[in-house]
């Protein structure tokens, strides 16, 4: 029988942070007052090996998982990505294999992930102005670079949307832009609304840009939108299409939290599961891993951890003490 959890809810998703590095320092994800040369990263011995991820993954297709996203930070920056995908390409043909990028390495590596088995590719980009990208994300990178590596992914054949945060008084400005420039490229951009994830990215509700809010400004200029269905009850954008036929995402965790669906369980790069990206503390997979446990082993911890679960922060948030602690985003991976 297929796993639940304490809600009725299957876990299909496993999103997977296969480094806390990142070449970027965004200002409300890795700002670099807290992650300068002081942050101490994980060491090489202590982030989980490609192997070790496999098994966590090989252990969770008999419970229903179907779709599986690389994260980071910048899972780029980790050596060899395009070999851990083929590893999960060969242990299931049909496992949906996404990656979330920042994209300044993508024209690099397209082709060989593309090749090793991976499904498609999100990037992150919250500015298409040179001056705010660089300063958005404290780097000296430029929206040029990134759109080389999406026409790239592009051209090889795998399908490519992109992510924009947005942040009020930071880059409202971008929403026409941006929208315009993943019209011309047939992409669907996704606004999301800025999350208070973590403990350093300084959020407040004022800074929160809602999704009704961004869809206001695109209907005063690109005129009327009409709601569509999701592909999946629990994917967390909903879909919105211009009179043009282009698909515009909105990921409004804030105004409308979607927990009821959340079928998403977390894998750290340090090894442990968590079951909310909220969450403030894991559960420590790696030690088992690394005393030997085999998929089956790993499979009957999880299911104890995911029969248990009951997190739904989102719909909770107003509720709950401001003195909590939840994991960073760089290291869960969103
Ligand atoms: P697909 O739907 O498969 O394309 O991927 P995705 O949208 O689930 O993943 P992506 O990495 O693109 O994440 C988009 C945004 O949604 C990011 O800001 C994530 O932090 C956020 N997000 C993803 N999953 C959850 C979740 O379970 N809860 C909340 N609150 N936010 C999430
Ligand atoms: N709120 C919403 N989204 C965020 N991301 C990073 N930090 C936040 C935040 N505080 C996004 C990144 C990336 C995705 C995995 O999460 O831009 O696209
Ligand atoms: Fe890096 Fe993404 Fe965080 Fe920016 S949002 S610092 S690209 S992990
Ligand atoms: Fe899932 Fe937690 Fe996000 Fe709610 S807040 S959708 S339970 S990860």
């Amino acid at each position: 029988m297929q796993l639940q959890d304490s809600l009725g809810r299957p876990l299909r998703d496993l999103r997977i942070s296969i480094t806390d590095r990142c070449n970027f320092r965004c200002t409300y994800c890795m700002p670099r007052e807290n992650f300068g040369p002081e942050h101490v990263f994980l060491e090489k011995e202590e982030i989980l090996s490609y192997e070790e991820m496999a098994s966590v993954v090989a252990s969770l297709i008999p419970l229903g998982l179907a779709k599986v996203r690389i994260t980071g930070g910048e899972p780029l920056l980790r050596r060899d990505l395009s070999v851990f995908i083929a590893m999960l390409r060969e242990l299931d043909s049909e496992l949906d294999i996404a990656l979330t990028t920042n994209a300044v390495l993508l024209e690099r590596h397209a082709e060989s992930l593309f090749k090793s088995g991976l499904n498609r590719i999100t990037v992150s980009l919250d500015a298409i102005d040179t001056d705010l990208f660089q300063a958005i994300t404290d780097s000296r990178n430029t929206p040029e670079e990134i759109f080389r590596g999406i026409e790239t992914a592009q051209k090889i054949g795998l399908p490519v949307k992109i992510n924009c945060v947005l942040k009020k008084g930071v880059n409202e400005s971008q929403i026409i832009p941006l929208t315009q420039a993943c019209i011309d490229r047939k992409i669907t951009v996704r606004f999301i609304e800025f999350m208070d994830v973590g403990t350093t990215n300084n959020w407040n509700l004022d800074s929160v840009m809602s999704g009704e809010e961004v869809r206001q400004v695109l209907r005063d200029h690109f005129g009327p939108l009409v709601p569509k269905a999701s592909a999946h009850p629990s994917d967390v954008a909903r879909l919105w299409s211009l009179v043009d036929g282009s698909m515009i995402g909105f990921i409004e965790s804030v105004t409308k939290p979607f927990c009821g669906d959340c079928s998403r369980a977390r894998l750290s790069a340090h090894g442990s599961i968590y079951t909310c990206l909220f969450s403030e503390q894991g559960f420590d997979l790696r030690s088992i891993l690394r005393f030997g446990a085999n998929t089956e082993d790993i499979a009957t911890v999880i299911r104890d951890i995911w029969t248990h679960r009951g997190d739904r922060y989102s719909e909770l948030r107003t509720q709950l003490k401001e003195t909590r602690q939840p994991v960073e985003m760089s290291f869960i991976g969103g």
